[in-house]
């Protein structure tokens, strides 16, 4: 009989990523995915560390999963829990949850069926020393040991792995930033070698993705063991070999450095028609003294070449950031220079957070901390900044038409939800049929945080179509 698994995921696309795999991983044995963890005869929580709040929440979570478990018929079902929050506090979680059957971090999942098999052979009697920790950095990547076969019917963040699918293809990272708990998480960067990520590429195409999101902590510092085995290639030429997959019709990448966008990725951004028209590059702050004590290894001019040379590329692109306010020795006159880089540099979306010390990072420990309520005015007024931009950026959409990846129902019968180019939520009326469908669209209004629009006629491309996604301009022609 078939078991039921219940993963939640927080944080980045490479939990998504990592969430999805562990499905896979988990397949052979006999589970499938269920939508809550109610009724699940497996709970997995992939968490987050990278602020307070994010690593908070695990433990609220598993309070609730804790009563679930002791009130489940025959008492089986295991928690796991997953992710940045396990690497960085496993034993603080056994410790503090001895219900938790299996701790285990980003770089292990692919050991989960010694794992799981260790945990029924251990029985669901809470007791000291009883829960399986396994938070390694093997040698050997887990990418050499994850299945090829995919595990069906999978949904991630509400859309079908199977249309839109993210891949890792870099992991970890070696930067640094004096804020951040990535390195420490994750471990060093790693880049997957092309052949492995184009074979994975063929296989989520195969299995009906028409969208691929290219992921890594530091995506565009990508430098994998070239198809010959001679020599390496970076970012811009894997999208270029991506490209080539027939079935394929949109690729975008996330998250990149500013300090690695090269030459060739820039160019991709010119040459290759199924690079989307959209890029995440956090700056994280408009002050060069705040990104020194950051250590983000460029400055504000810097970032602002790179934000023309892309637009020098592609005259259309949407940029989209993240932002730290607070972070230690921010003053109001660094601040300020933040509020005027976005004025700028224009944003068509972005995130801003309040600066959380994390334990174990250099930051933690300056003497200079910002005091919340500055952090919080601060957040608000960026943030105030930002939905402007943002409603500006949706609204300039009204009146044209765009390729809409249609991926998800929407809450309304009858209604669809894809994404335009520009990474911006359409909602439509549409039939069924067009799930997976990338339609051309006439934008009718535009909101803070979606766009409506109705189907463009006679403009539905079938959803088995090969066809290259249009651009802005290739939708007006
Ligand atoms: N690798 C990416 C960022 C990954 S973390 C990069 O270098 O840009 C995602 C975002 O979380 C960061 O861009 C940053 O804005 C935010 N973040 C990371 N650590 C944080 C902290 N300690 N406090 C507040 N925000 C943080
Ligand atoms: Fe964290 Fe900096 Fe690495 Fe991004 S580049 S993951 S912010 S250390
Ligand atoms: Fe969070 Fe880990 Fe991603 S800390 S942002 S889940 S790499």
């Amino acid at each position: 009989m078939a078991k039921k698994l219940s993963i939640k995921t927080y944080g980045c696309q490479m939990n998504l990523y990592d969430s999805a795999r562990m499905a896979d991983v988990l397949a052979p044995l006999g589970y499938r995915l269920v939508d809550g963890p109610e009724d699940a005869d497996m709970v997995i929580l992939n968490t987050c560390h990278i602020r307070e709040k994010a690593a908070e929440k695990v433990f609220s979570e598993l309070g609730r999963l804790k009563g679930l478990k002791a009130a489940k018929s025959g008492g089986d079902m295991i928690i796991a829990v997953a992710g940045c929050v396990a690497q960085a506090e496993g034993a603080e979680i056994l410790r503090r949850a001895p219900f938790v059957d299996i701790v285990f971090g980003p770089q292990t999942y692919h050991r989960l069926p010694e794992m799981v098999a260790r945990a029924v052979r251990a029985g669901s009697e809470p007791g000291p020393g009883r829960g399986i920790l396994d938070t390694d950095f093997p040698v050997e990547p887990k990418f050499d040991h994850l299945p090829e076969e995919l595990a069906a019917g999978l949904e991630v963040q509400g859309t079908s792995r199977h249309l839109s699918a993210v891949l890792t293809v870099q992991e970890g990272c070696d930067k640094f930033c004096t804020f951040c708990v990535v390195p420490y998480t994750r471990g060093a960067e790693y880049s997957r070698p092309v052949d492995a990520v184009v074979a994975e590429a063929r296989r989520l195409a195969a299995a009906g993705a028409r969208e691929i999101t290219l992921v890594g902590q530091n995506v565009n510092a990508y430098h994998g063991e070239a198809p010959s085995g001679g020599g390496e290639w970076g970012l811009g030429r894997l999208i270029g070999g991506l490209a080539k997959i027939d079935e394929l019709d949109r690729i975008r990448y996330t998250t990149s450095h500013p300090r690695d966008m090269d030459d060739a990725l820039i160019a991709a951004h010119r040459e290759v028609a199924k690079l989307m028209p959209f890029l995440h590059l956090p700056v994280q702050s408009g002050s060069d003294r705040v990104l020194q004590a950051m250590n983000r290894g460029y400055s504000v001019g810097d970032y602002r070449r790179v934000v023309d040379r892309l637009r020098a590329a592609r005259p259309d692109i949407a940029l989209s950031s993240d932002f730290i306010v607070g972070f230690p020795g921010e003053r109001d006159a660094d601040f300020k220079e933040t509020l005027t880089l976005v004025r700028e540099v224009g944003f068509a979306q972005a995130y801003s957070f309040k600066y959380s010390p994390r334990p174990g990072t250099p930051g933690a420990t300056f003497d200079d901390q910002v005091p919340d309520a500055a952090k919080a005015e601060r957040l608000a007024a960026l943030q105030a900044l930002l939905d402007e931009q943002q409603a500006a950026f949706n609204q300039a959409a009204v009146g044209r038409t765009m390729a809409v990846l249609l991926a998800h129902r929407g809450r309304r019968p009858g209604q669809l939800v894809g994404r335009s180019p520009y990474m911006q939520s359409v909602h439509l009326m549409a039939p069924e049929s067009l799930l997976g469908a990338i339609v051309e669209a006439r934008i009718t209004a535009g909101r803070a945080n979606s766009l409506a629009g109705t189907l463009a006629r006679g403009a539905a491309r079938a959803a088995t179509s090969p066809a290259a996604d249009g651009t802005m301009e290739r939708a007006f022609a």
